[in-house]
């Protein structure tokens, strides 16, 4: 078990499959209650009956976090059933690849107002409330390629290098009101987003990785995990990287 995450009051955006999920379900099991936001309610219910399951409370709510009213009901729904919101995870993001001398206006806005807009809206919404508990935990999922690109990605590798800046940044600003705000950077990780690349690609990723195997979503819920308890509390404006070694 973690230290202090028994009856936490958590937040994971686009926690109806995959890495988002699996952050949930990890803070579950370490005593949170957790709102499960997502675009897709049907997914999100899913997960949410699935921590009931686990004898937890959890409430799935639908929100685009590109769209800043949508949040900010989204949080006062939460709010009005758990009363504060203690952990705020950034985890809802897209991909739209296409190389850059054919990547439309379109391709480019939609992922940056999902992964980048996303992250700043769900923060500017929690944030007055973690001020006034002063007490808060911030952590956003970027990605190894923010740090070092990819072709095809200009626009994620965009959005995801703005998270570490929005994570650093954040972190300055409200490291005196009792809030960390940290990032972590997953390398190839197996979910729905990893399984539509072509075969070719996926191996090719695969051989860059020295630990020589792919990651789990488990492998990223248990680093937010620890950096949303006790056990972090004099970690700050960091990024982790949760990828066997990709980047170095
Ligand atoms: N899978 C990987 O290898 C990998 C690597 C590095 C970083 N990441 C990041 O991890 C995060 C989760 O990725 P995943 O692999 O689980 O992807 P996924 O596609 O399996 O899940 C993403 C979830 O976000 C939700 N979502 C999409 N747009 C949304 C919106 N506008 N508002 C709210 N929810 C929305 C989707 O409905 C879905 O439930 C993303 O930020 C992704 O960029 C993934």
């Amino acid at each position: 078990m973690m230290r202090g995450l028994e009856n936490k009051i958590a937040i994971v955006t686009g926690a109806g499959q995959g890495i988002g999920q699996a952050i949930a379900v990890r803070l579950a099991q370490e005593g949170a209650e957790v709102v499960i936001s997502d675009i897709n309610l049907q997914s999100a219910e899913q997960t949410a009956s699935r921590i009931r399951q686990m004898g937890r409370k959890s409430l799935a709510l639908k929100a685009d976090v590109a769209n800043f009213e949508d949040v900010q009901a989204m949080v006062e729904k939460s709010t009005q059933e758990f009363g504060r919101v203690d952990i705020l995870v950034n985890n809802a993001g897209v991909t739209k690849d296409n190389l850059l001398v054919r990547m439309t206006q379109q391709q480019w806005d939609w992922v940056i107002s999902v992964n980048l807009k996303g992250a700043f809206n769900c923060t500017k919404a929690v944030v007055p409330l973690m001020m006034r508990n002063r007490y808060g935990r911030i952590i956003n999922i970027a990605s190894v390629i923010g740090l070092v690109g990819n072709t095809g990605q200009a626009n994620y590798a965009a959005s995801k290098a703005g998270i570490i800046g929005l994570t650093k940044s954040a972190a300055k600003e409200l490291a005196s009101r009792g809030i960390t705000v940290n990032a972590v950077a997953p390398g190839y990780i197996q979910t729905e987003m990893t399984e539509r690349l072509p075969e070719q690609a996926k191996e090719a990723f695969l051989k860059t990785v020295p630990l020589q195997r792919v990651g789990l979503p488990q492998d990223v819920a248990g680093v937010v995990a620890f950096l949303a308890s006790e056990d972090a509390s004099y970690i700050t404006g960091q990024v982790i990287n949760i990828d066997g070694g990709m980047v170095m």
